[in-house]
């Protein structure tokens, strides 16, 4: 696992610009961020030896080098699913390679289903906590010493260092922005009413497919994690509608200009 994640680091490293130290994973229908940034080289993830590589439309596949509002950043503009087949290690191989290239804080985005009965279609949820309800853990295994921990201590691992610069930051901006937990489901189904209801009894205020399992591996390699949701469709009783992937797209790229006034302006402050 070392060797192969190493091996790309590599490949990356030979191609990488300045010494980012913040990387930013847009999730779906959030790729307008990409408009912002000061692209210094984009490699698509296809081209990198060993990458996994997404099957999903909408999920584009680039790493990007570049600046955003004045900070070195790294952008994985697209990731890939548990749901598309992969395993656990192959979905958070590109959070190993962001360690390995000296990333330090981590910048996470996703499209969720809001639970919660204050949110609406379009608001903006920072994760506080998560509750991993995928059914695996991409830690199963022997543990490698080397890359962290048996037994990974979970008590913050949304850190509130940035949610404040978040709040803070959205203060000024006059974003209004919601706060809450974050369940993450293997998918590809979305939910039924029973299993939205059960999710927020269960104490989550958003669902989604992705983010727990980078997580649980960002935090194993000492990156700080800052995520946010974009509310894309509502399992609130008496509110949920039909979706489709195609809806969920729209919705994130209608609330996606608000995300990355807000990603922006924090940046150089984190
Ligand atoms: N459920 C799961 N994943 C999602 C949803 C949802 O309602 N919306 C966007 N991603």
């Amino acid at each position: 696992m070392l060797e192969r994640i190493q091996k790309i680091a590599h490949f990356l490293d030979e191609r990488k610009i300045g010494n980012p130290k913040v990387a930013i994973v847009l999730g779906s229908g959030l790729g307008g961020l990409t408009q912002q940034i000061h692209i210094q080289r984009e490699i698509a993830y296809r081209e990198i030896p060993g990458y996994p590589v997404s099957t999903v439309q909408g999920h584009g596949g680039t790493w990007i080098y570049g600046t955003l509002n004045g900070v070195e950043i790294v952008v994985l503009n697209g990731r890939v699913h548990y749901y598309e087949g992969y395993d656990m290690k192959e979905i958070t191989l590109p959070i190993q390679v962001l360690k390995e290239i000296g990333i330090e804080k981590i910048i996470l985005s996703n499209a969720a289903g809001g639970m919660n009965p204050s949110f609406k279609v379009g608001d903006i949820m920072i994760i506080k906590d998560h509750i991993n309800l995928f059914g695996n853990n991409p830690l199963l295994g022997i543990n490698d010493d080397r890359l962290g921990p048996r037994f990974l201590e979970m008590g913050e691992a949304y850190s509130s260092r940035l949610r404040k610069i978040a709040f803070q930051t959205a203060k000024t901006l006059g974003i209004h922005l919601q706060e809450g937990v974050y369940m993450g489901v293997s998918g590809p189904c979305y939910e039924t009413p029973a299993e939205y209801r059960m999710f927020h009894v269960m104490g989550a205020d958003a669902v989604g497919m992705s983010t727990v399992p980078e997580t649980i591996v960002a935090r194993y390699r000492g990156l700080e994690v800052f995520a946010l949701s974009v509310i894309t469709d509502l399992g609130v009783i008496g509110l949920i509608e039909k979706i489709s992937h195609e809806e969920v797209l729209t919705a994130a790229a209608a609330a996606g200009p608000i995300m990355e006034t807000l990603v922006c302006t924090m940046l150089p402050k984190i």
